[in-house]
């Protein structure tokens, strides 16, 4: 949503002109940036081997990513058509670099149909951007146009034309996890819901970071995590994301993009960027969903204002733990479950990176915790003090260590410099 802006600007080292108001934007340069030329856009292949994820380790060409057979190459009249003329009422959300509107299509033809019949799409129409634009545009039709899974939100197709550029997506009806934890007057998340969706979202980028080229988000945050009518969690918005190293390299640099108070502190530092980046976000966004703060909020003062730096302290002390949990949970959360997922929060934010735990351990250790089904059905599992009968925390399941385990951010690293 608009409003949402205001509390995460990108961080963006290549962009002056950005839509987000000047004292949001970051703009950090990259002591080891390697950009490549704007004119010599080419972008990792994978097509080919599986159903889901296919990998070719040959660059695509606009054209090659544009003649996907997934997605279809839409009129920009018909998708005129489709949003009633991109009406202000079917606006569904604005985001960094565009408006997203709703829509409708036929299923089997793909052509604008009546409103209320056929399939609900999303429609985003990016603000006209130069050249970045472009770039993020054509990543996304790029990865999405080729990686298929449950935890991905599904593309559908896209526009170019003239300078026009859109995206049309699968239509997320619960709309973004923002706007559930933060928007005012929302509907309070249960404990087992958020707890769903952290699963749902460690699924989506554990695909990526496992697949056989890896891929890197890089741009995981509570807006980008899009929730069906099951709040089934999808990651949408690949603009940002980027083949992850190749051999024995541990990391690929980069420019520096992403949002403030996601991004990683060495990534923000170094510019090098590795799939321990993403978990860092992670850690970020689970403490959101046990806080229901932001990961950064200006109308706070001092210590508060960034998310993490407030609530490492508590992470690690059961007796404490409580001080940082959302209060419109109103204690309805097992404590047990609580702290361990406090506790996995706390290694994904380690300021050490190789220390950060993998997205498939974090998976696995979000699976263990009592499952979203057993609260949904059991209201005991809300008490103050779970039944230790219920706790499905097995002992050595998981490889990660459940002793806290985080230290302080170096003060260098902890926030980016903004200007
Ligand atoms: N496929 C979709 N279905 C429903 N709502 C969506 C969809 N895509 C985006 N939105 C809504 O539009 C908002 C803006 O999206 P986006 O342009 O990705 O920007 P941002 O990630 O900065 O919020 C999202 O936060 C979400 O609320
Ligand atoms: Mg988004």
């Amino acid at each position: 949503m608009g409003n949402c802006l205001g509390s995460s600007a990108r961080v963006d080292a290549t962009l002056s002109s950005h839509t987000l108001p000047a004292s949001e934007t970051l703009r950090i340069p990259s002591k080891t940036s390697n950009s490549s030329a704007p004119s010599t856009l080419t972008l990792p292949s994978y097509s080919g081997k599986s159903s889901s994820f296919d990998s070719i380790p040959t660059p695509r060409s606009e054209f090659e990513i544009l003649s996907s057979p997934h997605v279809k190459s839409f009129p920009f009249s018909e998708l005129r058509n489709a949003t009633r003329n991109f009406r202000p009422d079917s606006l569904l959300g604005e985001g960094g670099f565009g408006y997203v509107f709703k829509g409708w299509i036929d299923e089997q033809t793909l052509t604008p149909s009546k409103p209320g019949s056929g399939m609900v799409i999303a429609v985003k129409k990016l603000k006209p951007e130069g050249f970045q634009g472009h770039k993020e545009w054509l990543t996304e039709v790029n990865y999405l146009g080729q990686l298929h899974h449950p935890n991905l939100v599904k593309l559908i197709g896209y526009c170019s034309e003239g300078d026009n550029r859109l995206l049309v997506y699968e239509f997320m009806p619960k709309g973004s996890l923002e706007n559930h934890l933060f928007r005012r007057g929302a509907q309070p998340l249960p404990w087992a819901t958020r707890m769903r969706v952290a699963i749902g979202a460690a699924r989506g980028l554990a695909f990526l970071h496992d697949a056989e080229e890896q891929v890197i988000y890089r741009d995981f945050k509570a807006s980008n995590i899009l929730l069906d009518s099951e709040f089934n969690a999808k990651l949408s918005d690949f603009g940002l994301a980027k083949a992850g190293p190749t051999g024995d390299r541990t990391h690929v640099s980069t420019q520096v993009m992403g949002t403030h108070g996601y991004a990683a502190p060495e990534y923000i530092a170094t510019g090098r960027l590795s799939a321990k980046s993403d978990v860092y976000s992670f850690g970020v966004v689970m403490l959101e969903l046990l806080s229901g703060r932001r990961a950064v909020d200006k109308g706070k003062v001092g210590v508060e204002q960034n998310l993490v730096d407030w609530a490492k302290p508590y992470l690690g002390d059961k007796r404490k733990l409580f001080r940082i949990m959302d209060t419109k949970l109103e204690g309805q959360y097992p404590q047990k479950g609580a702290f361990t997922a406090a506790n996995l929060a706390m290694q994904c934010l380690n300021p050490d990176p190789k220390v950060r735990p993998r997205m498939t351990d974090v998976l696995a250790a979000l699976e263990d915790l009592p499952s979203p089904k057993s609260l949904k059905h059991s209201p005991s599992e809300y008490q103050a003090s779970p039944d230790p009968a219920r706790h499905s925390l097995k002992q050595n399941r998981s490889p990660l260590s459940m002793t806290p385990c985080a230290s302080p951010l170096p003060t260098q690293l902890k926030s980016p410099r903004v200007r």
